[in-house]
């Protein structure tokens, strides 16, 4: 079996599903707190399959996380368990603090401990795979080359300086005890099942709602967009074939304005299901305050993993974007199951 954490959530529960697609697949203990990022709907169509054990609790506890390795002795852990919305980590930072910062550790010291005590074939096959992102290089200019995975860590939100704790924690755990990691630092993610406080499903559900599209700024941010299904082959081929103590840069070569994404969305929205006024979504995007240390631009170069591993991304921007936002389209019951108390509370404090 593997052991993932983290696995309701967006990127997590994607995972879940596109391993178990493949019958011959190994069985998956999935470890999840279930914060407000965290939905059982997603898991919906595995929850009567025996190779998923969904397991509640926290990476943080120390007990469960060692009680749970020695039960089912997993031959590799996949750590997606996070906070990880940047929004959030300025308006309470501590939890990011709490979860990807002392989670991590805890879970490493938990791994660490379980592997040492493996015989000698598993110890060597064992693999640790923590998900990462590229907010840990910081912000580009627009003439700047992409991340290589050799860029220093720069951090500048508090979310992102979690993420980039965690990271550094990981490599020393390599480093000092030999411990079998893999790393992986990905770029903005979209697809089903992700949570509308992020951009691209806050967009397509706000315009079907009649409500303002908000813009952070001027709208000319950066970001390098990768459909979720790849970032999942991407991490199932690493954890295959990745080099132990390696980092992986995972990108999908789609750099594009936030505006730009925006402007996109609406006009696939306007094809699929026009507005009954026959406008376009597009009269409904709002410039509003910009978020505060905003970073400008992240571009990936993804040519490691590309030239060591072979893998590429499937999608394009543009047909994983149509893609996405035909799935909203047809669930409109996990969307009604989303929009929960705790989903409007943040939408009113960060909005209003
Ligand atoms: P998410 O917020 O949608 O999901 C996080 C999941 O972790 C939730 O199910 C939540 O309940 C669970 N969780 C939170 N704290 C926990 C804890 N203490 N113990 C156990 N479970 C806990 O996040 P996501 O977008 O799916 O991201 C997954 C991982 O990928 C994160 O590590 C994130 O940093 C990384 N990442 C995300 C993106 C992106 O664009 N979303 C890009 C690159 C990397
Ligand atoms: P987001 O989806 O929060 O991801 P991240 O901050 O991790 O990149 O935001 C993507 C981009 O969209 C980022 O530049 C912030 C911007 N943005 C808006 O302009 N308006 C919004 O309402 C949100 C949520 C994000």
């Amino acid at each position: 079996m593997i052991l993932i954490t983290g696995g309701a959530g967006f990127i997590g529960s994607n995972f879940v599903l596109d391993w178990l697609a493949n019958p011959a697949a190994e069985g998956i203990i999935n470890l999840d707190k279930l914060t407000y990022a965290g939905n059982l709907a997603n898991l919906e169509s595995v929850k009567d399959d025996p190779r998923h054990v969904f397991i509640h609790g926290d990476i943080g506890d120390k007990e469960l996380v060692g009680k749970l390795l020695k039960q089912y002795q997993p031959r590799a852990i996949i750590n997606f368990a996070a906070e990880s919305h940047v929004d959030r980590s300025i308006h309470g930072p501590a939890e990011f603090i709490d979860t990807n910062v002392l989670g991590t550790f805890n879970l490493l010291e938990c791994a660490r401990e379980y592997w040492g005590a493996l015989a000698e074939a598993e110890k060597e096959s064992f693999r640790f795979h923590h998900v990462s992102t590229d907010e840990v290089y910081g912000s580009l200019s627009a003439t700047d080359p992409a991340f290589t995975e050799s860029n220093p860590y720069e951090p500048n939100s508090p979310y992102s300086a979690s993420k980039a704790a965690s990271d550094h924690l990981v490599r020393a755990w390599f480093h000092t005890y030999h411990f079998p990691v893999v790393t992986t630092n990905c770029s903005n993610n979209y697809g089903p099942y992700h949570f509308p406080e992020k951009l691209i499903p806050l967009v397509i559900l706000n315009a079907l709602n009649s409500k303002p599209l908000p813009i952070y700024g001027d709208g000319q941010q950066i970001r390098d967009w990768l459909y979720v299904g790849d970032h999942c082959s991407a991490i199932r081929e690493v954890l295959a074939k990745g080099k132990l103590g390696e980092t992986y840069n995972i990108g999908g070569w789609n750099e594009k304005a936030n505006i730009e994404v925006v402007k996109t969305i609406c006009s696939i929205l306007d094809e699929l299901q026009p507005r009954s006024d026959g406008k376009s979504y597009a009269e409904q995007i709002t410039f509003v305050k910009d978020r505060p240390g905003h970073d400008r631009r992240y571009a990936i170069d993804a040519s490691k993993v590309e030239r060591e591993l072979g893998w590429r991304p499937a999608q394009t921007f543009e047909t994983g974007i149509r893609k996405t936002v035909q799935w909203y389209l047809d669930n409109p019951d996990w969307i009604k199951g989303v929009v929960s108390g705790s989903y409007r509370d943040w939408l009113h404090k960060q909005y209003n």
